[in-house]
């Protein structure tokens, strides 16, 4: 079954413990949360800090993505604020191995973001230590980007990578998706779809989730 991750980037943040009430009660399966440090991607959002004061306002599994350099340093410290996943991006880690199982000995859910070129084969040795890989379809930073095309064929190779080694990965997509990109990523494998402008942007975020699902189920 495919499940819905609004991304927090794009709600409003005067006032995010309604905006998580809000998809919370829409049906919302986890809370995406785009951690970004000015280094790594050009902009900068929120740190442990917001994750833990919203912690106390949600009952969603929070799905945290690090575009941060050095993600190693900060780790314990989203886990404490209340991640149930860390994805990291295997662009930002040179021992990409060793901070997996950092990640899995915090008990938290363990995911590799990989930026558009990025190839599948930096996941060769790590796969089956993986819950999750977030492909990215968009070059990360910012909401509201147009989804490239390309990530479709690397869900599908990775789908079928993980069928061949027999393994139950998450695979989770994030950029540009909305009712139209949602069926070409669920069918090419892709069972968590990431949707920050296609879910806040609308008035009407339940009818704007189960639009995506009714997409996704048609694909
Ligand atoms: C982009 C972030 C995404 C972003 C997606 O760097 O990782 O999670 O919020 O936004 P949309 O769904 O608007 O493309
Ligand atoms: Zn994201």
């Amino acid at each position: 079954m495919v499940k819905i991750a609004p991304s927090l980037l794009s709600a409003d943040f005067s006032r995010l413990a309604e905006e998580v009430r809000r998809v919370e009660e829409a049906g919302a399966d986890l809370l995406h949360m785009d951690v970004m440090d000015g280094r790594f991607v050009p902009n900068i959002t929120f740190g442990p800090l917001v994750l833990e004061a919203l912690k106390a306002h949600t009952r969603l599994e929070m799905d945290v993505h690090l575009m941060i350099v050095e993600p190693e340093r900060y780790l314990a410290d989203f886990r404490q604020a209340g991640a149930a996943t860390l994805t990291v991006h295997a662009e930002a880690c040179a021992h990409l191995h060793r901070v997996v199982h950092q990640i899995k000995e915090l008990g938290a859910r363990a995911g590799v973001a990989l930026n558009p070129h990025t190839p599948l084969d930096v996941l060769d040795y790590v796969l089956g230590d993986l819950d999750q890989v977030l492909i990215m379809s968009v070059n990360p930073g910012f909401g509201g980007q147009r989804f490239i095309p390309a990530a479709v064929e690397k869900i599908r190779a990775l789908r079928n990578r993980a069928a061949e080694a027999g393994l139950r990965l998450d695979i989770e997509v994030d950029g540009g998706i909305n009712p139209e990109t949602a069926p070409l990523v669920t069918k090419a494998g892709a069972n968590l779809l990431v949707a920050g402008s296609a879910v806040f942007g609308q008035r009407d975020v339940a009818e704007a989730m189960a639009a995506l699902r009714r997409a996704a189920a048609n694909a």
